[in-house]
């Protein structure tokens, strides 16, 4: 079983090339970002205060937990079919919302929630629930911001997918510009760097961890990209 840990800031196509790099090697892909967006949508959906000055971080631990534990939650980690469901329905939209986007660092900033995710997360890695019965152990793309350091650190190939700061914004800009809103529901590049800095302060996703590979793609396109990673995974082979 190979474990392909990706980690990196938003706007540097950590999610595509992870998905196709999963697709190339027919492994299971695991979005964790995804993951703290569900909890973040549920938290909303339940009515629980995200906008106060200092949130119920119990009350939301509690909240997140429930949707965990009494199996609300469910994740495809099929690469060709990515999804994320509550009580069965897709919320894959509803997670990329602008709302949710602009909570979803104070659900993922407290300790206790990280701790109930990480332990899914690491399940899910480990073949307890979803990719075995994908990829028949074959291995797992993982991708967020503290696979390589917290979620998976013995993972077989560890890397930090970086680019610089004006590349990643002008990428959102076009992004936003050809699909007419952003890809998360209309927040631009100012807010995307805002999230960037909140969520910098929980997970250290802007410099590699010892033993990581940094990958910095400002000068590579997606398939130039996509091949370094597949280089790095057929060494690990
Ligand atoms: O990857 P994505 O931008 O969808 O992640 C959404 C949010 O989830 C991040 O802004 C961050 O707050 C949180 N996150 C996290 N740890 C991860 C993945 C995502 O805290 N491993």
């Amino acid at each position: 079983m190979i474990r392909v840990a990706i980690d990196g800031p938003a706007g540097v196509g950590k999610s595509s090339t992870s998905k196709a790099l999963a697709k190339y090697f027919g492994f299971a892909y695991l979005d964790t970002g995804a993951m703290y967006r569900a909890a973040t949508w549920w938290c909303l959906d339940q009515g629980v205060d995200l906008d106060a000055e200092q949130p119920d971080a119990d009350l939301i631990t509690a909240t997140v937990g429930r949707f965990f534990t009494d199996d609300h939650f469910d994740i495809s980690v099929n690469p060709d079919d990515p999804d994320v469901m509550s009580d069965g329905e897709s919320i894959a939209e509803e997670i990329r919302s602008a709302e949710v986007s602009s909570h979803v660092s104070v659900v993922s900033s407290i300790p206790s929630v990280r701790r109930l995710l990480i332990a899914a997360q690491r399940a899910f890695i480990a073949g307890e629930d979803g990719p075995d019965s994908f990829s028949n152990g074959a291995g797992i793309v993982a991708e967020g911001r503290d696979i390589t350091t917290v979620v998976a650190p013995d993972a077989e190939v560890r890397v930090l997918l970086t680019a610089r700061e004006e590349v990643r914004a002008q990428r959102r800009a076009a992004q936003s510009a050809q699909s007419g809103q952003s890809e998360h529901g209309g927040v631009g590049t100012d807010d995307v760097a805002a999230r960037d800095r909140a969520d910098s302060k929980v997970t250290n996703f802007l410099s590699a961890a010892d033993g990581v590979t940094t990958v910095d793609n400002s000068d590579l396109d997606f398939g130039e990209t996509l091949d370094v990673l597949v280089r790095l995974v057929e060494d690990a082979m």
